[in-house]
């Protein structure tokens, strides 16, 4: 259902490579939400995933940007404010990759220049694209900045490895730079905790099918979909969230204040969740 809510807004979405993407999702909701936006992401991804398709059902256009690289960031953020025709309204980074992850490197033996290559694209990116955005002076007053992350920020997930460092020092820069942007730029600058979410990057991180049925099973709502961590960044884009601000906002169906659920302990009990739930009524 469409509300309208982005009509005439204009942003720059980081990160779709293919339609399981969360960024994918974002922009097929921001289309239908009335706003026009640039595609962006690194030029090695362009070739190997679907983003063209996804331009055409948009009607927008794609500029590769390595989000490790200062130049192709204000190159980018040029051109889009030049062919969309204004400042920027929102941007959404959604973007995420561990070198140590992809190459089964564990926690505790990391290959530090793997480290050092994952936390530049995963973190310290967020902290370059809203240093160019915010010298270019090229976001409207009220504007909106996501970044996407993981609890495992905040909690213990030994298989998340060095992506768990990253997404903290992500999470840190949305609050300390926010804080810049908005005072001086009236620019919100938030992260949302997504629950786990079967994509490209997701299903890299070992035994992702195990974390995934997991968190279904603690969350009294279940997982939040691609889809619906959409829905929420399309919330946070819109004028109905001008004061939200500096946050980590979990999108998770609770998981993030669960101790266990009767569904995970019945796993322990030998119990299955409708007898428990008979028990109930
Ligand atoms: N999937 C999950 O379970 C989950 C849960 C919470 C948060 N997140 C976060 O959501 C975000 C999006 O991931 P996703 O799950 O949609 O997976 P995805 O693999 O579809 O997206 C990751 C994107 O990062 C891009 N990228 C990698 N290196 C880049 C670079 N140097 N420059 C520019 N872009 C680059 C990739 O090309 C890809 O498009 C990530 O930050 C991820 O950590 C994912």
């Amino acid at each position: 259902m469409s509300y309208n809510l982005l009509k005439g807004k204009r942003g720059i979405i980081f990160g779709a490579l293919d339609s399981k993407s969360i960024a994918w999702k974002v922009a097929e909701r921001a289309h239908e939400e009335g706003a026009t936006f640039v595609l962006t992401n690194a030029p090695v991804a362009l070739r190997l995933g679907t983003i063209s398709d996804l331009a055409e059902k948009t009607g927008s256009e794609i500029i590769p940007a390595d989000a490790t690289s200062i130049m192709d960031l204000e190159e980018l953020i040029d051109r889009s404010v030049e062919l969309l025709g204004g400042k920027l309204d929102f941007v959404l980074h959604s973007i995420g990759m561990s070198v140590n992850v992809r190459r089964g490197n564990p926690y505790t033996h990391q290959d530090y220049n793997f480290t050092k290559k994952g936390w530049d694209v995963s973190a310290l990116s967020f902290h370059r694209m809203m240093s160019v955005l915010y010298n270019k002076d090229a976001m409207n007053e009220w504007g909106s900045i996501i970044a996407l992350t993981y609890m495992a920020a905040q909690r213990v997930f030994p298989d998340y490895n060095d992506m768990a460092d990253n997404k903290a020092y992500l999470e840190s820069v949305a609050r300390s730079f926010g804080y810049f942007f908005s005072r001086d730029k009236k620019v919100r600058v938030n992260t949302i905790s997504q629950s786990p979410t079967p994509t490209t990057a997701g299903s890299g991180v070992k035994g992702f099918d195990g974390f995934l049925a997991y968190a279904d099973k603690m969350s009294p709502l279940g997982n939040a979909t691609a889809l619906e961590c959409a829905d929420y960044a399309i919330s946070l884009f819109s004028d109905l969230t001008r004061k939200v601000t500096l946050q980590n906002l979990y999108n998770d169906g609770g998981f993030s204040n669960m101790g266990v659920s009767t569904a995970v302990m019945n796993e322990f009990m030998g119990e299955n969740d409708d007898a428990v739930d008979a028990d109930e009524d």
